[in-house]
């Protein structure tokens, strides 16, 4: 059965403090602001959504919040509000948190997954304090260290920037980033999930859902980062779905709209 709902369209700006709780000001803006007409459009999908459909339409320019090699955050910076996601959704149950209204669009995505017939596919990561991406990160030059005893502690440490983001800097620290994963090839967290057919699903319909493929392929120069296929954040679905239609980064598409 197919369920239906309306998509709002809204205008977007950038604001940081929604997901701070750390400052008053708030960077809200909506149609009402720019005379912006509202347009209703319908969408399809196998599960019911009526119960995430607000989460997944917010029109708060704080989901735009960016934040990557040039724009870090505090040690203290945290989502005003997390959800502990239903362990049924996540990798073995695993205690895992993310802000409130990406984490209900998150539960629609994976259970729009399954519907599918995917179902094994889980959240493997969301939110993660500025301590355990320190953690992550010194870990992951350690690996590289015994897996390159010749390399000096900065060419480690360059190679671990090119996957893992430095504390402050990582958007998993918004709890508005989340990595997904096949249960079958855990714990392989690498491009192997491109080659499960949940991928091109994925690419194609996650911004239906409020989320874009952070870290594409052929981007890196702009993301900073390598291609990682299993890596979603959510922007809300009209800044998403821009997003994908226009084939931008999140960086490109608020240089744009500046
Ligand atoms: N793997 C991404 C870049 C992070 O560590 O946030
Ligand atoms: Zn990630």
């Amino acid at each position: 059965m197919k369920h239906r709902f309306p998509i709002r369209a809204a205008a977007f700006g950038l604001a940081v403090c929604f997901v701070t709780g750390l400052c008053a000001c708030t960077g809200s803006r909506g149609p009402s602001d720019t005379g912006t007409v509202t347009a209703v459009e319908e969408d399809s999908f196998l599960i019911d959504v009526t119960p995430y459909e607000e989460a997944i339409n917010t029109d708060n320019s704080g989901y735009l919040v960016l934040v990557n090699k040039e724009h870090a955050v505090s040690s203290a910076f945290a989502p005003r509000t997390l959800t502990t996601m239903d362990p049924s959704l996540t990798l073995y149950g695993k205690e895992i948190r993310m802000e409130a209204s990406a984490a209900l669009a998150a539960e629609a995505l994976i259970r729009e997954l399954w519907a599918h017939g995917w179902t094994d596919v889980f959240i493997t990561s969301g939110y993660r304090t500025y301590e355990y991406q320190n953690t992550l990160f010194n870990k992951y030059i350690a690996d590289e260290r015994v897996s390159h005893p010749a390399w000096t502690a900065a060419r480690a440490e360059e190679e671990v920037l090119t996957y893992s983001a430095r504390p402050g800097t990582s958007e998993h620290q918004t709890g508005l980033g989340m990595d997904l994963i096949i249960a079958d090839l855990h714990p392989a967290l690498d491009e192997s999930f491109a080659s499960h057919p949940c991928y091109a699903w994925l690419v194609e319909n996650a911004h239906r859902f409020g989320f874009i493929l952070r870290f594409p392929k052929g981007k890196e120069s702009v993301t900073g980062y390598s291609y990682e296929p299993w890596h979603y954040r959510f922007v809300g679905r009209e800044a998403a779905a821009a997003i994908h239609e226009a084939g931008l980064t999140l960086e490109e598409y608020l240089a744009q709209t500046e």
